[in-house]
């Protein structure tokens, strides 16, 4: 088992489990609960991971309970899917984008047509690297021999978690990638070849996204399918971590778009996949592991943004 379900589910013994609404704990609760009572699922679930003040005890109790137990440590240094016995493809040390803050915020755009042209080695590293990767580390333990460290990331991350996962498909063949679905591990910067594409690859790829006129992603150089651990996420910070896991997501997809647009690469990030489908596709269960966030790069067609 690729990922060690066991150890996550004894972390997730930590969640606090959010209250559904308890009139009288203030003054606008029995308000509130006859609002929601017939609530969108959307907004019970935002409605029911508010912190409040008085919820500070119990929320800090928690955390507490989580880091003491060296779950943190567990969890900041040890899980994520082990694809260790995978070939690997070696990335070049990312390029520096010497493109200015402004020029990119200003320049950015979605782009949705893409030449066909594979990405270079050096442009996936680049984008990879500069945009998830390591960027400072401290040890978690103090006196061990061999302490655990925690690696920190171009992106921030509620509580260091750091629970999102990276998938790259190439949909069709390059000069410097087979198509085929890879694994991205950031903190070796370092690609997991997973499965190579065969014939049909380029309709497999393409079946995945909801139809879409404006865009052909088999003309993309890349697409990266952001995963997420929900359990990583909900053992320190219980339902509440949910809303971190995507917010952490929306961090590393501006990051990814922000460095393609400097590279002169387009990129849109996009909510419109089967996400079933996905998820069958990577090889992942869908529970533990779900596909939250997707992000198509390539060559602009029509030339550089
Ligand atoms: C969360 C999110 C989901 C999106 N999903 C899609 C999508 O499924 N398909 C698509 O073509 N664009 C998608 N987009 C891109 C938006 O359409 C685009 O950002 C918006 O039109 C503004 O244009 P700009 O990105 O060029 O500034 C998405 C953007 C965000 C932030």
């Amino acid at each position: 088992m690729r990922v060690e379900l066991d150890a996550l589910r004894s972390l997730s013994s930590y969640q606090y489990t959010p209250r559904a609404f308890e009139p009288g704990l203030d003054p606008y609760s029995e308000y509130r609960q006859q609002e929601f009572s017939n609530g969108h699922l959307a907004e019970l679930f935002h409605e029911n991971t508010k912190y409040r003040s008085y919820d500070d005890e119990r929320i800090g109790l928690a955390v507490q309970a989580f880091i003491e137990d060296e779950s943190m440590v567990y969890a900041t240094s040890k899980i994520g899917p082990d694809y260790r016995g995978y070939e690997r493809v070696e990335l070049p040390d990312p390029d520096r984008l010497e493109t200015s803050l402004d020029g990119v915020l200003e320049s950015r755009r979605s782009v949705r047509t893409y030449t066909g042209d594979g990405l270079t080695k050096a442009d996936l590293a680049t984008v990879l690297g500069r945009s998830l990767g390591i960027t400072g580390e401290q040890s978690l333990t103090e006196g061990d021999e061999n302490p655990p460290t925690q690696r920190f990331r171009a992106y921030p991350s509620g509580g260091g978690l750091y629970p999102i996962e990276y998938y790259v498909v190439v949909p069709t063949v390059g000069e410097a990638f087979d198509a085929g679905v890879y694994y991205y591990t950031p903190t070796k910067h370092v690609l997991r070849v997973l499965w190579r594409g065969g014939e049909d690859f380029e309709t497999r790829v393409s079946e995945l996204f909801l139809t879409d006129d404006s865009l052909d992603v088999t003309d993309a150089g890349a697409i990266l399918f952001m995963t997420g651990s929900i359990r990583r996420s909900i053992a320190k910070y219980g339902a509440r971590g949910y809303r971190l896991l995507l917010q952490e997501s929306g961090h590393a997809c501006q990051n990814v778009l922000l460095a393609a647009t400097a590279l002169g690469l387009g990129a849109v990030p996009l909510s419109g996949v089967d996400d079933p489908a996905v998820e069958e596709f990577l090889d992942i269960d869908g529970v533990d592991e779900s596909v939250v966030y997707t992000v198509v790069l390539g060559h602009p067609r029509g030339g550089k943004k």
